[in-house]
């Protein structure tokens, strides 16, 4: 069974709504179960109540540490000026031991936002989001252009390479995602259920990562690698007597 957690921070429910659908998306890969949790607000109470901040939302909050229990997680953040919300930065930098342990290595990492303006800042959220991903380890999923809808012109929407987005509006503009901005939600969240190495291998990846993160940890005595080449899975095993590496190619393609 696949783990894959939707991590998210909103304070009007448009990230919330985004992550719903992301859940869903995911859901749909046989094998794979999804978990929705939040990050804990930060804002003092008195500026939550002032500001409307929606405090009534039924994700459970998710503890730092636990992200290293998933196989591909799928970050939401409203747009900050440009950057992510302080509430999943916090988040983000109580994962130092995870980093130092490399905890969270080869893990799938996806970002979806939201901004309330066309030009707000979504790209800019979204990559500098993959930043510490990467610090992380983690393998970088977006959201491709097989998700046709991208290059719409119908509607004014959100929607990037680099991960779902929606746009609130402000004011009598204000608007909550659209059906279009939902769906490309739940191409992503289905998209990354179906690059999870887990899902599309079986437990034999396991076992690879494994070994690759165990020599990691001895400083490379074993080798252990995945390498994806275009659509073919190529394994590179233990040594074998002659102190060699066995290649065994390709084990399986799962794009077929
Ligand atoms: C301090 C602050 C900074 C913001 N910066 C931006 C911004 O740079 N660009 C933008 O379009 N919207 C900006 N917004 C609007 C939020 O992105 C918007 O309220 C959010 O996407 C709504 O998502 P939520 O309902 O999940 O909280 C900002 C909002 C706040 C409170």
């Amino acid at each position: 069974m696949s783990k894959i957690l939707v991590l998210y921070y909103s304070s009007y429910g448009h990230v919330e709504r985004m992550a719903r659908a992301q859940a869903e998306g995911a859901s749909r890969i046989p094998g794979t179960h999804v978990s929705v949790k939040r990050v804990p607000e930060l804002a003092p109470p008195d500026i939550v109540a002032a500001a409307g901040f929606h405090v009534d939302q039924p994700a459970p909050l998710a503890e730092p540490q636990e992200l290293a229990d998933y196989d591909a997680i799928l970050f939401g953040t409203p747009t900050r000026f440009g950057n992510m919300a302080s509430q999943m930065r916090n988040f983000l930098d109580q994962t130092g031991n995870l980093w130092a342990r490399n905890a969270m290595v080869g893990k799938i990492g996806s970002v979806f936002c939201s901004t309330a303006s066309q030009h707000g800042g979504q790209e800019t959220t979204l990559t500098s989001f993959h930043t510490t991903l990467l610090h992380l380890g983690m393998v970088i999923v977006g959201l491709p252009y097989t998700c046709r809808e991208l290059v719409t012109m119908r509607e004014i929407t959100g929607g990037t390479p680099y991960g779902a987005t929606c746009i609130t509006g402000s004011g009598g503009d204000a608007r909550m995602p659209s059906a279009l901005e939902l769906d490309m939600c739940r191409f992503q969240g289905e998209h990354v259920g179906l690059r999870n190495p887990i899902v599309r291998l079986g437990p034999d990846w396991i076992d690879i990562h494994e070994s690759h993160t165990e020599a990691d940890r001895d400083g490379g005595q074993n080798v252990g690698q995945m390498r994806e080449r275009g659509a073919a899975i190529h394994r590179v095993i233990e040594p074998g007597a002659g102190g060699e590496p066995e290649v065994a190619v390709p084990t399986v393609d799962p794009l077929r």
